[in-house]
C-alpha cells in the first residue's frame, strides 16, 4: 500500500499546466502566432497525471493530443481566452506551470471582413497581452507557481528578473544556445533557478525527461 503512494506521490494534487502558442486575429482568416509545438507542456501533464495530480491542461492551438483520465484538456486561441480560463481554475489548484507561448501582442484591431490586398506596404498596430503568469504571481496564496523563460543574451539575469517580476516559486529557463533544444525539437536544455536564485543547470535531454525533472521539483515542494 505504501509502495503504491510512492509511485503515485501527486495524488490529490491538482496542476494547472499552460500550452501552445496562442493565435491573436488579424481578420477572419489571418492571426499573427508562433512556432510552439505545444509539446513541452503535454509533456509535463502526462508526467504528472502518471504521478497521480489531477491535470487542467490550458492549451493553444496544437497537434499535441492527450488521452488520460486524470486529464482536463481547455482548448482556446487567443491570449485573453487563456487568460480567462487559468483565472476560472486557478483559485482551485496546488500548483501551476506556465509553459505556453503566449503572444505578447495582439492586432489592436480585428477586421470583421478578410482584408483585401491593396496598398505596397501594410501596417499592423500591435497592442500588449496580459500577463497571465504575472497576473497569477499578483494574486498567489498556496499555489506553487513556475514559469518559464526563453532568453538569447543574458539569460540567468533575465530569468532571476522574471521570479520576481513574477513572484514565481521556480522558473525554466530554455537555453537555444544548444543545437537540438527548443521549438519543433524533441529535446530541450533548461536550467532551474529558484526563489532564492539557486541555480541548477540541467543536461540536454528528451522534453519527455524535462517534465520529469520539473515535476520532481514539484514533488520536492509537498515533501521535502
Ligand atoms: N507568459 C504569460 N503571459 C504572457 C507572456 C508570457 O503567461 N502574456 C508566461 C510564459 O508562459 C512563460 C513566462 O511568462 O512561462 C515567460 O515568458 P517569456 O516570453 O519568456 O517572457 P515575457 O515575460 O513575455 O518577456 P519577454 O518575451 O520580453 O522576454
Ligand atoms: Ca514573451
Amino acid at each position: 500500500e505504501a509502495d503504491l503512494e510512492s509511485k503515485l506521490p501527486l495524488k490529490g494534487k491538482k496542476i494547472l499546466i499552460t500550452a501552445g502558442p496562442t493565435y491573436e486575429a488579424i481578420d477572419p482568416v489571418r492571426f499573427v502566432g508562433n512556432h510552439s509545438s505545444g509539446k513541452m507542456g503535454f509533456d509535463i501533464a502526462e508526467s504528472a497525471a502518471n504521478l497521480g495530480a489531477s491535470v487542467v491542461l490550458i492549451s493553444g492551438p496544437t497537434h499535441c493530443k492527450i488521452k488520460h483520465p486524470l486529464v482536463q484538456v481547455i482548448p482556446v486561441v487567443s491570449a485573453q481566452e487563456m487568460y480567462d480560463a487559468c483565472h476560472q481554475y486557478y483559485q482551485d489548484v496546488d500548483v501551476a506551470i506556465a509553459a505556453a507561448a503566449v503572444a505578447d501582442y495582439r492586432p489592436k484591431n480585428i477586421a470583421s471582413q478578410k482584408i483585401k490586398k491593396a496598398s505596397d506596404d501594410f501596417v499592423i498596430h500591435l497592442e500588449k497581452t496580459k500577463d497571465i503568469l504575472a497576473s497569477l504571481g499578483e494574486i498567489k496564496k498556496d499555489q506553487f507557481l513556475i514559469g518559464f523563460a526563453l532568453e538569447t543574451e543574458n539569460e540567468i539575469e533575465n530569468a532571476k528578473a522574471k521570479i520576481q517580476k513574477k513572484n514565481l516559486d521556480l522558473i525554466v529557463l530554455n537555453s537555444l544556445q544548444d543545437e537540438g533544444a527548443g521549438f519543433g525539437k524533441n529535446t530541450n536544455k533548461v536550467t532551474f533557478i529558484d526563489r532564492e536564485f539557486k541555480i541548477e543547470p540541467m543536461d540536454l535531454k528528451s522534453k519527455k525527461a524535462v517534465a520529469d525533472d520539473i515535476l520532481n521539483k514539484v514533488i520536492a515542494h509537498f515533501y521535502d
